[in-house]
Order: structure tokens, then sequence, then C-alpha cells
């Protein structure tokens, strides 16, 4: 039996592209090792690891994470890096139930956390993580690689209480820059609570960036100083005619902070020149002929656009992106630009040109839906695709043009990322506009060679949307997004060798502990071998 699982260790590892020509796979397993099937809640905790890492070498005796266990970063370690620590510490001490304490040095054994501004290979975001009977070194060459270091950390030690982690070293960095989620505050509107609560979800998979969709036609969700209306009224409405509700500026910067503090950036999105009803029917000023409109509750799109022809309009979009940039740490803002069908494609490129050296003048980087591509992307300029198998080789051709004149292009392909698409016909809640996605659709493509013509050098990376025209609650939101986000995670960080459906499923069934005891609804999928 053990040397079968041996076999087995080694094989799943091997077909991760891991181990390299050095497998020294002895005595890494010994804790996890069960006589009998081995369901996937048996891999040993180094072939659980979801995002796969880059490098993992299983080698010698392990570290016995316990009672005494210390938290070090290193004396006189910078005020960042003692944060990381003691973050981490923090999520270690809920599962576990030690104390961790955090300490300055990084002399004797426990965990270290350590910056090596030269270490090779790891860029902004990798890591080094050593493990042996002495303790666990964790080094990077940033504050952020350490976290990212942290939270395979977390993977490795027993889903709960002490216990061994293995021997041995994974080397690790990120195959894209831009790993992303959205969720839509707008049609339902949410909490900052729980969006923390998703923060905290992703950040543990290495995501990297939160895209927030804070307007559309149902609703306005920041509250603006100069256009305090926006919020004020059109904050107080939803689809299906619930109330609403808007971030005030205090809240989203703490929501922001928090984010950063797991080294997770923000992009806002304020959607122009459509999608924006909640704006229209607040300030009758924006309308053309002067008249507000009715807000808005249901779920049609495209129906809506700003005032092209006039001046007010970008006195309004200059002081609304001029508080959104003051607020935003990020490089970016999002500025939409998707669904704008009744606005003339002269007008769009237009009012695009107009909006884009707003964002620019604030000292920010356009993000915009991939429409943008067919007006005058500003250089620079960062489109997200949501096109899907059934696009036509038109809106296509747009997009690939742009990257090749050198934009940088986020994938969301909505029939493999949208996680508001049902997984199957029986999904509650959902939309099916772009088929079913079930968990292996969703993971099994690849990012770096989705758009013909479009070179891997192009993609800054990808983002799992989720709209939120019938998802109204915490426990619909997880549903969709829990465990089809976790693919998203991978595909993401993962170099392309390692993208495996049969070791990617069985990793994610082993996350199953991990996601029942953060109280997580995942959806229970059939494609995905659960242990029970
Ligand atoms: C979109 O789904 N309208 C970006």
């Amino acid at each position: 039996m053990r040397v079968l699982r041996l076999r087995r260790t080694l094989g799943t590892l091997l077909a991760l592209g891991v181990l390299g020509g050095s497998a020294s796979c002895t005595a890494a397993h010994g804790d996890d090792a069960r006589p009998g099937d081995d369901p996937p809640a048996a891999l040993a905790p180094f072939e659980r690891l979801l995002p796969a890492p880059l490098s993992v070498r299983a080698e010698g005796p392990g570290y016995s994470f316990g009672p005494g266990t210390v938290i070090r970063t290193g004396r006189g370690a910078d005020e960042e890096v003692r944060r990381v620590g003691e973050l981490l510490a923090e999520q270690l001490r809920g599962p576990s139930g030690l104390p961790l304490p955090v300490v300055d040095g990084v002399q004797g054994d426990g965990i270290r956390l350590g910056i090596d501004e030269e270490a090779e290979g790891l860029g902004e975001e990798g890591y080094r993580l050593e493990s042996g009977p002495g303790g666990i070194t964790l080094t990077a060459r940033t504050p952020a690689g350490l976290f990212r270091a942290g939270q395979t950390l977390r993977q490795l030690v027993p889903a709960a209480g002490p216990g061994t982690v293995p021997g041995g070293t994974v080397t690790d960095r990120p195959r894209f820059a831009y790993r992303g989620a959205m969720v839509d505050i707008a049609r339902h509107f949410f909490s900052v609570e729980q969006v923390k609560r998703y923060v905290d979800q992703l950040a543990q998979y290495k995501v990297n960036t939160l895209h927030l969709h804070l307007t559309d036609d149902q609703g306005w969700r920041l509250a603006v100083d100069s256009w305090p209306r926006l919020a004020e009224y059109g904050g107080g409405s939803e689809v299906g005619g619930g109330p609403g509700g808007h971030w005030t500026k205090d809240e989203y910067r703490e929501l922001v902070a928090y984010a950063g503090e797991r080294y997770v950036d923000v992009v806002p999105e304020i959607d122009m020149p459509g999608h924006v009803n909640a704006a229209l029917a607040s300030y009758a000023e924006l309308n053309c002929d002067g008249k507000a409109p009715e807000r808005y509750t249901g779920t049609k799109v495209g129906f809506s656009s700003l005032c092209i022809g006039k001046e007010r309009t970008y006195e309004f979009i200059d002081e609304v992106l001029g508080e959104l940039a003051a607020l935003t740490p990020g490089r970016y803002l999002h500025i939409g630009g998707d669904e704008a069908h009744v606005t003339p494609a002269a007008d769009y490129a237009a009012f695009m040109d107009r909006a884009q050296a707003v964002v620019g003048r604030y000292g920010k980087t356009v993000m915009g839906w991939h429409q943008l591509a067919a007006a005058r992307p500003a250089q620079g300029a960062v489109l997200q695709y949501w096109g899907h198998d059934k696009t036509s080789a038109a809106d296509r051709a747009a997009v690939v043009a742009a990257a090749k004149a050198g934009h940088r292009l986020v994938l969301s392909p909505a029939d493999r990322l949208y996680l508001d698409m049902k997984y199957e016909a029986a999904t509650k809640p959902g939309l099916a506009w772009a088929g079913y996605v079930p968990v292996r659709r969703a993971y099994s493509w690849n990012p770096g060679a989705y758009l013909a013509g479009v070179p891997e050098s192009a993609v800054l990376g990808v983002e799992a949307p989720l709209w939120t025209e019938n998802v109204a609650t915490r426990a619909d939101w997880e549903l969709m997004a829990f465990p089809r986000v976790l693919g998203l995670a991978e595909l993401g960080w993962s170099p392309a060798g390692a993208l495996d459906w049969a070791s990617y499923s069985r990793r994610l069934a082993a996350q199953e502990p991990r996601l029942d005891a953060q109280g997580i609804g995942f959806y229970r999928a059939p494609d995905v071998p659960w242990a029970q």
C-alpha cells in the first residue's frame, strides 16, 4: 500500500511538471498515508496545493507545528513584514488553536519570514518555502511574496489542530500578473462585510485583484461628494424592488485597506456611457431632454446612455472619476463601455476619448470592457474580453487588433469565467445566455492561447465576474462562485504545464475540509470527486 501511495504521489507531482529531474520523495507523507482506497482528501499536503505551484521538492523529515511554534519576522523587520507575520499568525491560529506568538528575529526554530531582495526567479509575488525539522522559512523579494507564501503554508498545515508540515521546498511565482474576481454590487447591493469575506476567500488562493462593478442601471453604490444624489437616491433601488443601499467613502476606504493588507488591489468600475439609469434618475440635468427617468429594478440591459452632446456630462465624469481616483491606490479605473446599445458608434467613440483622457489626467490607467477596442482605446488601456465561443469573428477581430497594437487583455470568457452562469440546467440561481458552465469547463482552457492571434505576452491575466441580476444573497453568491473561482485562481497562477483536470479535480476535492471549516456554501458539483 505504502509503495503504491508513493508511486501515485510521484506520478501526480510529475504530471504537474513540478518535480523537475530531482524527485526525492522521502518520508513526506507518513501522517497522511492511509490503507485502502485513496480518497482525494488523503492526498499528501504538497500534492494538494491549489493553485499548483511552479515547483515542489518533497524531501526529508518535516516540521512539527505545535504549541511551541512561533512566527519570526527578521529583527527590525519593517513594519509591513511584521504585519504580514501578524496576519499569517491570525490565519493559522483559528484552525490550529495554537498561540503562535509573533516575535522579532529570525534566529531559532519556528516559522521565519524574511525578505531577500536579491532572491532570483521569484519576481514581485513569488516566494520560496523551505520546511524541515528546524522550522519553516518563507523567503520573498517583497512583502506581497511573503503573504502568498503564507497562504501556501496554510494549505500545508493540518486542516485542524497541530501536526506535521512535510519536509521540502516550494519555489513559486505566478504565470499572470492579474488574477481577478469581480462582483456586481449594483444589481443587488451587498455590504462591505460580505465583500471583505470574499477578499479573504480569494486571497487564500492567491487572487490579487478585486474588480468592483459599482454602478449600473439599477443602483449607484458609492457616495460621491460632488453629486450626492447618486448614492442617496440612485443607490436606493436594486433588481426586484429591494431597498438597495450604498457605501460611504469611509466604508469604501476600509474595504480598500482590508484588501490591500491581503495584497489584493481594488479596481473600481463606473460603467459608462451605458448602464447609467441610476445616475440619470438622480440628476435630471444629465439627461438630453432634462427629464429624469424613474429608477429601474428590472434586468434589461442596453437602454440607457449619458448625453454625449452635453458639456455637463463631462463635468460629471470629471468630478466622479476625480473623487474615485483619490480613493484608489491601485493603477486602474475601469470605465465600463459595454452594451452601450443606444449610443451611436461615433458618439460612443467620442465619449470614450474624453472619458479616457479624464482617467489619464487623474494619473490612472484605463480598463474597459472589450467593446472599447472598436473605438479608440487610449495608449496603455487594458481591455477586458468577455466574449465566448459564439462571439462573432468581427468582434474578436477588433480585440485581436487591439492586442497587436499593444493593448493588454484581461480574459473573462463568459462561457468559462462568468460565475453567474448556471453550472447546469437545474442550478438555481444563475443565468444561461452563454451556456452552462460546469466546474470542468470553467477550468479546462488555456488563457495563454485562448484568442487566436493573441500571444500569451498580451494577456495580463484572467478575471471571474459575478453578475448579480439574480444573485441576491450570500448563499447564492457562494454557491455560484465556489468552487469555480478556485479554477480561476489556478488558471491565473499556475504554470501552463500544471493545468490538468485529473490532477486539479482531485486537489479541488481535497479543499473540501477547508471550505467547510470556513463555512463557504459551495456547490457539490458532480464533476468533482468529493470525498463524501
Ligand atoms: C458584460 O457582461 N456586459 C460585461
